[in-house]
């Protein structure tokens, strides 16, 4: 698990987006999984101009995480809007590439089902980006997901209702499901990068970084994937360990280890 800490957003998403770049450059037919949110708006942002400067992602496959169940395809927080508006159009992509699940209410646990073979057919996920939610779901997978989920209809918990009300007109407009890649669907992701920023994610990202692995905090079980790479802010990574070597001038890029005694896997240094 590497974690790169920067000052600001914007500077660690630049270096995000050069990691996409290198990765889509050598495959550029390669599949790369997206999310929605607020996290990798700065992420978006720093890809748009290397899109404009001549990165072409024109030939890549495209999967987001997530929908919401219940809200028309059309609504502008569904996240079929969110990834036309945020990744599509900005990023010059082909729509008929782009993959988001169907939240239709009749249809949607038929269709999660078969969203993870829609994935597997397209080659495989060769680079995910995630954002955290501040009780440490990833996707939506909330607390006490199974580490070996698939895509399929969630509840959301009301903290992550009452974090997303921000999006919407009253906090009752904030649908109660939806439907999410798992975390095992996530974790075969050949390689993961997570996307944090600001105080309010300290306390998820310190457990995900530095805490047990646990289905309680969905995030920790990426402790356990290959090549996991954090790309936070000073205030994300507030509660790390980690950053008192960032405040003794080191250049804030590390290999992390596991902190939790009396887990069975084991990372290297
Ligand atoms: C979004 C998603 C969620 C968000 C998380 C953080 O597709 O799956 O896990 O990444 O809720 O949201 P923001 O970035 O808005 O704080």
């Amino acid at each position: 698990m590497k974690v790169i800490i920067r000052d600001d957003p914007a500077t660690s998403a630049k270096e995000a987006a050069l990691q996409i770049a290198a990765t889509f450059h050598n495959e550029p037919h390669g599949v790369l999984g997206v999310a929605t949110g607020s996290s990798p708006h700065a992420l978006y942002a720093a890809l748009t101009a290397l899109v404009a400067d001549g990165l072409d992602l024109s030939g890549i496959t495209v999967f987001a995480l997530d929908e919401y169940v219940g809200l028309d395809p059309s609504h502008p927080q569904s996240y079929h809007s969110v990834i036309d508006r945020d990744v599509t159009v900005p990023l010059r992509l082909d729509p008929s590439q782009v993959f988001v699940p169907e939240g239709n209410v009749a249809s949607a646990a038929h269709a999660a089902a078969a969203y993870d073979s829609a994935i597997s057919e397209a080659g495989g996920i060769l680079l995910q980006i995630l954002g955290i939610g501040t009780n440490g779901h990833i996707g939506f997978n909330e607390p006490g997901s199974p580490r070996d989920s698939r895509t399929r209809v969630v509840r959301l918990a009301e903290s992550t209702r009452t974090d997303n009300s921000r999006f919407f007109a009253t906090p009752a407009d904030v649908p109660s499901e939806a439907v999410s890649q798992g975390i095992g669907t996530i974790s075969e992701a050949l390689a993961i990068i997570v996307m944090a920023n600001g105080s309010h994610k300290a306390e998820a990202v310190r457990d995900a970084i530095e805490g047990c692995v646990t289905e309680e905090s969905p995030a920790s079980l990426l402790q356990l994937h290959p090549d996991v790479t954090f790309y936070l802010d000073r205030d994300a990574a507030s509660l790390l360990r980690l950053d008192d070597r960032a405040r003794d001038g080191r250049d804030g890029e590390w290999s992390a280890r596991m902190w939790c005694t009396g887990s069975s896997a084991s990372m290297s240094s």
